[in-house]
């Protein structure tokens, strides 16, 4: 779709408390990927609807995302940073995906599994299609690469059944894209209980850093941390506690799990715990702060909001008009 750059699409959703997960699986890769590639970044609030929402939530949860966007780094100018709601190619094509998706394939999916568990009072049509408004996401910019933490794979593995099945049947469509999982922090796991994964829905707050934790908490969460009784800092799977700091650290520093070793060789757990929180807290305040700047700025963010819907939706609607075509659909009439 671009002459020189390929494409990079990825989304989050507007729902609970974004967590240091989300930062280190995704958009810390995405402000360092977003030079090389022709870039668009989606705040999907279709998504979040698959569970009950209370609107006025959402809206301020939305918004709040957006600006976190800018405030990582993404320049707007350069990254075409927009609601999914404001671009309706995404429900038009999710719909039209819905008839090449099958049921069994759907019905593997891990995270519905997991969310039908948890939401067992309303295991809705959408929140068993959420794949398919994923893909559909996905597919309308023509995507190479999608940033993502580990347990998104599914659905990108999916995503790209979806396309070529549809691309064997109707001829070259849409591009197959190809998942980008950071080395590091590609799956950050609970402070709590290191076997889980961190999570905006978790009851327990000190599992979860969020990124709105100021720096005392931040300090007394890593503190706070579950670790052994082993007492050697190693980064080996038998310590999942241990391991899920050394991530961390890695993921805010740069540095690889052995450098992290040889730096704490020797040491205890307590001195760990205490890099590990300074670490995160040097990725966070300085993000809170922009992002406090910025939600002042709401003529900044409402141009922002604007001008990225239009450009989303000229580039999905070129993808939307040909699938409609290659299936069908009657022209339109000028
Ligand atoms: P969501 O909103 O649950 O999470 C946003 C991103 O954060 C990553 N992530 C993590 N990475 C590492 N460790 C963790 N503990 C952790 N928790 C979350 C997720 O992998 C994700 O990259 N379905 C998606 C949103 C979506 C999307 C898309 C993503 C909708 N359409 C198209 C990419 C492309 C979701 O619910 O992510």
């Amino acid at each position: 779709m671009f002459q020189d750059k390929k494409v990079l699409f990825s989304g989050m959703q507007a729902t609970g408390n974004l967590t240091l997960g989300n930062y280190l699986g995704a958009l810390k890769n995405w402000v360092k990927l977003s030079d090389e590639y022709e870039c668009f970044y989606c705040v999907v609030d279709e998504h979040s609807i698959t569970v009950r929402q209370d609107p006025a939530t959402l809206r301020k949860r939305a918004r709040a995302l957006l600006t976190l966007y800018i405030a990582a780094g993404l320049d707007p100018e350069k990254n075409c940073i927009y609601y999914q709601s404001h671009v309706s190619a995404h429900a038009e094509l999710a719909w039209i995906l819905n008839c090449y998706t099958y049921m069994g394939e759907l019905s593997r999916m891990t995270q519905f599994k997991d969310k039908s568990a948890k939401h067992a009072d309303n295991i809705n049509a959408g929140l068993f299609t959420y794949p398919v408004l994923m893909a559909a996401d996905i597919l309308l910019f023509q995507t190479d690469v999608v940033p993502v933490g580990i347990d998104q794979k599914q659905h990108l593995e999916i995503t790209r059944d979806i396309a070529q099945r549809f691309n064997s049947i109707y001829g070259d469509t849409f591009t197959i894209p190809e998942p980008y999982i950071g080395k590091a922090g590609a799956k950050i796991m609970s402070l709590q209980n290191p076997e889980k994964k961190m999570s905006k829905s978790d009851e327990n707050p000190n599992g979860s850093i969020y990124l709105m934790d100021d720096k005392d908490t931040v300090i007394r969460k890593c503190k706070r941390a579950v670790t052994d009784s082993e007492g050697n800092i190693c980064y080996r799977d038998e310590q999942p506690g241990v391991k899920n700091l050394i991530d961390i650290y890695c993921a805010c520093t740069g540095m690889t799990p052995s450098e992290v070793e040889r730096e704490f060789d020797g040491k205890g757990y307590g001195e760990l715990k205490m890099a590990v929180g300074e670490a995160v807290a040097a990725q966070l305040t300085p993000l809170q702060t922009e992002a406090a700047r910025l939600e002042k700025d709401k003529a900044y963010i409402d141009s922002v909001i604007k001008n990225n819907a239009e450009k989303a939706s000229y580039f999905a609607n070129r993808t939307l008009r040909k699938v409609q075509r290659k299936i069908g659909f009657p022209d339109r009439i000028r």
